[in-house]
Order: structure tokens, then sequence, then C-alpha cells
């Protein structure tokens, strides 16, 4: 199987987990990039038990909206049962490098208020330690040098590049904001790594999800989906 087709096997496996774990009328968080896109898809055939999502990007809206799930702001909501999403990098603690899609603020938000975090990924996403991936940092437009520059002292050797469009454009989030990409900068302790990164002033978001990780992984593998709970 390609990674294409593991994608779409552990989209249909979350499917599966929504119909058994999240009550009929329930409103469930949709994550963003190319597996939550298929997640979106496998959704279609059992939209009818759910009431509505709550997601966490415009391109996700309008997946969502194109096959007839209601979007609701999260403001709408005070607790969601669970939020499913694909993720960059996953440790053996279930913490995340997210952001690769540039929808990391809001995926981090509205993973805050899930009861549980369901990371959908093909095996190429598990890793020992985070970091080969380049760790994506969402930053208010006026801060992006000052970060730049503080990331690079905080781990010798390593680079930031403020993210550009295929065009040659400087990216902009939902929000409007940049996105810095730090490369070469490992993360054996991602929990404290993420702490000490958002006290830069400038931080909009970190891409490291470690203090609010993955509670369940469905991987998709050679011999099918696997299950992971941290
Ligand atoms: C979007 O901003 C990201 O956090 C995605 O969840 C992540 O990049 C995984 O994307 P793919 O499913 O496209 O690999």
């Amino acid at each position: 199987m390609n990674q294409d087709q593991l994608k779409a096997l552990v989209a249909q496996a979350a499917a599966d987990y929504v119909v058994a774990n999240a009550p009929e009328g329930s409103i469930i968080g949709v994550g963003t990039g190319s597996t939550a896109n298929l997640f979106i898809d496998a959704l279609a055939p059992i939209k009818s038990r759910l009431r509505g999502a709550v997601s966490s990007s415009e391109a996700g809206s309008a997946r969502l909206c194109g096959i007839g799930v209601e979007v609701f702001d999260l403001g709408a909501v005070t607790e969601l049962q669970l939020y499913v999403d694909g993720a960059d990098e996953i440790d053996p603690k279930g913490a995340m490098i997210k952001g690769g899609g540039g929808a990391l603020t809001r995926e981090k938000i509205v993973a805050s208020v899930a009861k549980e975090f369901v990371c959908i990924a093909d095996v190429s996403k598990l890793v020992a330690v985070l970091g080969s991936f380049a760790l994506p940092v969402e930053v208010i437009p006026m801060a992006a040098p000052a970060v730049a520059r503080k990331l690079e002292a905080l781990y010798p050797g390593s680079q930031a590049r403020l993210r550009k469009t295929k065009d040659g454009a400087e990216f902009r989030t939902d929000n409007g904001c940049p996105v810095i990409d730090l490369h070469g900068a490992r993360f054996s302790d991602a929990a404290a790594e993420e702490t000490r990164l958002n006290q830069i002033p400038g931080v909009v978001t970190v891409g490291l999800f470690a203090q609010r990780g993955a509670n369940l992984l469905l991987v998709g593998t050679e011999k099918g989906v696997e299950q992971r709970r941290y």
C-alpha cells in the first residue's frame, strides 16, 4: 500500500471509531490536512448520526460543508467528545509536531476543548524523537525576525525559515499570521520545549502538541490499522 492508501485506511478507521464512541447527535472536532480530508470524506455516509462539526481551518470547513455536515463555531460548544486530526510526526509518548498545513493554532484550540484527541496517521509519521520534520511556529507579523533569531539561538545549528507559498509569497495562516519553520532542532522532552517556546514574545502557537498530545493513535500499517493509547 502506498502512503495515500494508508491514510485512507486510518481515515475510515476513525469514522468507525466515531460511530462506536460518539453518541448520536454529537458535534465532533475535525482537523486539517490530507489525512483529515480523507476522514471528512469518510464521514459522508454517517453524517446523519452527527449534529455537526467544529473545524480547525477554513479549508476543513469548506470540505465539511461540501458533504453536508453543519459547521459550528467553537463558541457554540462547551466540550467536544472527540477531536480527530493528522500529524506531521508522533513520538512514543503521543507528543506530535503539527502545522505542516499551517492550521496549528486553530488545531490546538479545538483540541483543547476535546475530551479525546484521536490522531490518524500513516506509519511514516512515527518517530523516536520529534524534529526531523521542521517545527512550525506561528508568529505575530512584526515579531517574525526577532522570533527567528531567538529560535536559532535556542537550538544551535538550527535554521529558522519564514514559510513561503509555492509562488514565493509570504505564507499567511487563516489568522493572517506568518509561520516560521525551524529546521534541524530535536525535541526529546517535547512538553518542556513547548513551554519554553511558548514564552517567546510574538509566538502565537508552537507546533509541538505535547502538553495536550494524542490520547489515541490510529496508525495505518501494511498489516492494517493499529491502535495505540497514551
Ligand atoms: C495541518 O496544519 C497539520 O497539522 C496537519 O494535521 C498535519 O500537517 C498532517 O497533515 P497530513 O495529514 O496532510 O500529512
